[in-house]
């Protein structure tokens, strides 16, 4: 079968004119385009459906995330987006963000015997860029190391495809079913397991954005469980059980170990966060 993201269909390549384009990643429903035009960079998302396989079951809201998430920005007024719809789902075009993300950056405190101290200024980043979607009605719902961008000058948190906080068109809306399961908060795992929906909360993104910095720091899981666990099994070991140890010298780790609080009434705000790591 011919690969359906190995070219940027049409309407995207009419609406920007690239200079040089560079498929980046095409995985589980979602390609991702680098793209240099005459006046920026820009990252392309396409999404299309995936089919059940063994280890998934079928997914058509993944034809529909790069749409929602357009609808997500637009409702936040970022500037440069567009969103549509192709052949096998939805697009949309955001501005690129260069920089490595949180996991990478932090790669040499995980090194074995490593005495780096992971700097409390890029948790701080991190924590800045989820303080401000909150400050504007949001929960992220997708909070993990990979969609902390660390730039030169701020660091973006992407994809806001699950992003809950005002009512979008019907039409690219779909269910929140839960996050990549490692930063899931208690009660969405436990929502998840019950209903097989939850909703996104920002006492959950602080959760989130914890074992994000947990892991990143040392390589750990927040919550112990066997690497073949399967989803349904992960989320039993979150709702049942307790964090792991959150054994780092730092004033990061009190931190990190209130931000894993069960109980989402116990965590920091995010604007605490921000506070504690200023
Ligand atoms: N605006 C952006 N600027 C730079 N890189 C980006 C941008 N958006 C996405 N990327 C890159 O593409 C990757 C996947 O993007 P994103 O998480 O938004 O898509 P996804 O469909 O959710 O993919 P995944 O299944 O990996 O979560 C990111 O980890 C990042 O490397
Ligand atoms: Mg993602």
């Amino acid at each position: 079968m011919p690969d359906p993201t190995s070219e940027l269909p049409a309407v995207i390549l009419e609406a920007l004119s690239p200079t040089s384009q560079r498929r980046i990643l095409n995985r589980r429903g979602s390609a991702v385009w680098d793209v240099e035009t005459g006046t920026g960079r820009y990252a392309v998302k396409l999404g299309y459906p995936i089919a059940q396989t063994s280890e998934w079951p079928a997914q058509p809201w993944t034809a529909l995330a790069p749409g929602r998430e357009g609808a997500v920005f637009q409702r936040l007024d970022v500037d440069g987006i567009a969103y549509g719809e192709w052949e096998l789902g939805t697009w949309n075009i955001q501005p690129w963000h260069e920089g490595p993300d949180l996991y990478a950056l932090w790669e040499p405190c995980r090194a074995k015997d490593s005495t780096i101290e992971p700097y409390a200024s890029v948790a701080l980043s991190c924590a800045q860029s989820l303080a401000r979607l909150h400050a504007q009605g949001w929960a992220h719902g997708d909070v993990q190391p990979a969609h902390f961008v660390i730039g030169p000058d701020d660091t973006h948190l992407i994809d806001l495809a699950l992003a809950h906080g005002q009512p979008l068109p019907p039409g690219y809306d779909f269910p929140y079913r839960g996050c990549l399961v490692h930063y899931e908060a208690p009660e969405i795992s436990r929502s998840i397991l019950e209903r097989g929906v939850a909703e996104p909360t920002p006492a959950a993104d602080v959760y989130a954005l914890g074992a994000s910095l947990f892991i990143s720091a040392t390589g750990w899981r927040a919550v112990e469980y066997p690497d073949d666990a399967s989803r349904t099994e992960q989320r039993c070991a979150i709702v049942n059980g307790a964090h792991r140890p959150v054994n780092m010298a730092s004033r990061l780790g009190a931190l990190i170990e209130h931000m894993l609080s069960y109980d989402a009434d116990g965590r920091p705000r995010i604007d605490e966060v921000v506070l504690a790591l200023s």
